[in-house]
C-alpha cells in the first residue's frame, strides 16, 4: 500500500506529531510506503513529493511548524498559478502515477473542502482536523489549540504584571478568525479582567465601565481580545484583503481599534499588544503532542479499515470520525450557553455586555 500525506493551511503546533504518528502507524501495522507531498495541495499540483520513513520522522514529535511545509492558497480547483483554473484532474492524473491508495490530508476547513472534492474525483482520502482557532465542526478539540492557548496566557500573565506596575489598560489581541476559543480559554487562564469575542459583540460603554471601575480600585484592567470581536453594530476590523486567498480577509487590528475607542474616557494609560504569529510557533504542549498522535494514529487506523473520505474527530475522550461531506467549509463557534461563559460571568470577568 502506498500512502500520500500533506499538511495544508496555516501551520499549527503539532503537524509534525500528527505525521510522525501516521508514517509509524501504517510503516508499522500495514508495511506500507509512504510519501511527503510538499506545501500542502502545492506540491501535488507541482509535481513535489519525497517518501518519508521512519527515519524521516524520527525526533519530530517536539518540533513546531511542519517538515512537509504548508500552503494556504493552492487550491487545486482554483489554482492561482493558472489565474485561477482548475487542474484538479492533472492532481488525481499524478496521484495515479504516484501510485497512491489514500491520501491523509492534516488541514483545516478550507483543506477539508479541498480533501472532499478530491475525493469526489476518486482519490480515496482522510482527513485530520488542524487549527489553533479549534473552531473545527464535530470536533471538540484541535491540535494545537492547546499550545496557542498556553502561549497566549503566558503573554496575559506577562502583560498583568506590567500593566499593575504602571496601572495601564493592558488589550492583548489573540488570534482566532471568527470564533472566540483562543482568547475564551486563554482569558480565563491569564486571570483576564474582561474577554471579547467574536460571539458576543461588545458594548463600548460597558467596557468602559470597568477600567474606569478598576481605574479607582486596582489602577490597572487586563483585556483578552479576540481578532474577530466586534462593537455592537460595528463591523469586522479587517488588516488587509488578499483576492487569490480562499479565506481574503486577513483580520487584525481591533486592539488598536479598541485602545482609541477606550482611550478619550480613562485617565490612565491604555495600551495594546497584537500577539500574531507567535500564537502559531515553536514546540507543541505535552497535551497536543499526546492529541496529535491520537490523532495520526487514529487517521492511519481509518486506512486500515478501508473507511475513506472520513475526517477524524475527537468526541469528548474518544477518537471518532464523520464524513468529509459534513465537515468540509463549516465552522464551530463558542454557542451563548457554553459552561465557560457561564465560569467567566460568575467570576466576574466582564464580557463586554
Ligand atoms: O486559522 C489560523 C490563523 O492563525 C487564524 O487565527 C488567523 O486569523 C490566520 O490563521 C492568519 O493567517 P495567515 O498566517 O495567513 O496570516
Amino acid at each position: 500500500m502506498r500512502v500520500g500525506v500533506l499538511t495544508g493551511g496555516g501551520d499549527c503546533p503539532g503537524l509534525n506529531a500528527v505525521i510522525r504518528a501516521v508514517v509509524k502507524s501504517l510503516v508499522r501495522q500495514l508495511g506500507a510506503e509512504v510519501i511527503g507531498i510538499e506545501q500542502g495541495f502545492l506540491g501535488l499540483i507541482q509535481r513535489r513529493v519525497r517518501p518519508l520513513d521512519l527515519r524521516a520522522v524520527a525526533g519530530l514529535i517536539a518540533t513546531g511548524g511542519t517538515v512537509l511545509g504548508t500552503h494556504n492558497r493552492a487550491d487545486p480547483f482554483a489554482y492561482f498559478g493558472a489565474g485561477g483554473a482548475d487542474v484538479s484532474d492533472g492532481v488525481i492524473a499524478y496521484a495515479r502515477e504516484l501510485g497512491l491508495d489514500a491520501l491523509v490530508v492534516i488541514g483545516g476547513d478550507g483543506s477539508m473542502d479541498i480533501a472532499h472534492r478530491i475525493s469526489l474525483k476518486g482519490l480515496p482520502v482522510v482527513g485530520c482536523p488542524k487549527t489553533i482557532d479549534n473552531d473545527l465542526e464535530h470536533t471538540d478539540r484541535c491540535f494545537g489549540f492547546d499550545t496557542a492557548v498556553a502561549i497566549v496566557t503566558d503573554a496575559l500573565d506577562r502583560l498583568t504584571t506590567t500593566g499593575q506596575s504602571h496601572g495601564r489598560v493592558m488589550i492583548l489581541e489573540t488570534m482566532g478568525r471568527y470564533a472566540g476559543w483562543i482568547a475564551l480559554e486563554a482569558g480565563l487562564a491569564g486571570g483576564a479582567d474582561v474577554i471579547l469575542i467574536p460571539e458576543i459583540p461588545y458594548r463600548l460603554d460597558k467596557v468602559i465601565e470597568v477600567c474606569r471601575e478598576r481605574e479607582q480600585r486596582q489602577r490597572f484592567t487586563v483585556i483578552a481580545l479576540a481578532e474577530g470581536a466586534t462593537a455592537e453594530g460595528g463591523g469586522l476590523t479587517v488588516q488587509e484583503r488578499i483576492e487569490t486567498s480562499p479565506d481574503p480577509i486577513r483580520l487584525g487590528g481591533v486592539g488598536n481599534l479598541l485602545r482609541h475607542q477606550l482611550q478619550p474616557h480613562l485617565d490612565c494609560e491604555v495600551r495594546t499588544t497584537i500577539l500574531g504569529h507567535v500564537q502559531r510557533g515553536g514546540a507543541p504542549t505535552p497535551f497536543d503532542r499526546v492529541l496529535a498522535t491520537r490523532y495520526g494514529h487514529a487517521a492511519a487506523q481509518l486506512i486500515q479499515r478501508g473507511e475513506f473520505n472520513r475526517m477524524v474527530v475527537l468526541r469528548g475522550n474518544e477518537m471518532a470520525s464523520v464524513p468529509l461531506a459534513e465537515v468540509a467549509g463549516r465552522n464551530r463557534h463558542v454557542p451563548a450557553d457554553h459552561p465557560l461563559l457561564q465560569a467567566a460571568r460568575d467570576t466576574g470577568v466582564s464580557l463586554g455586555v
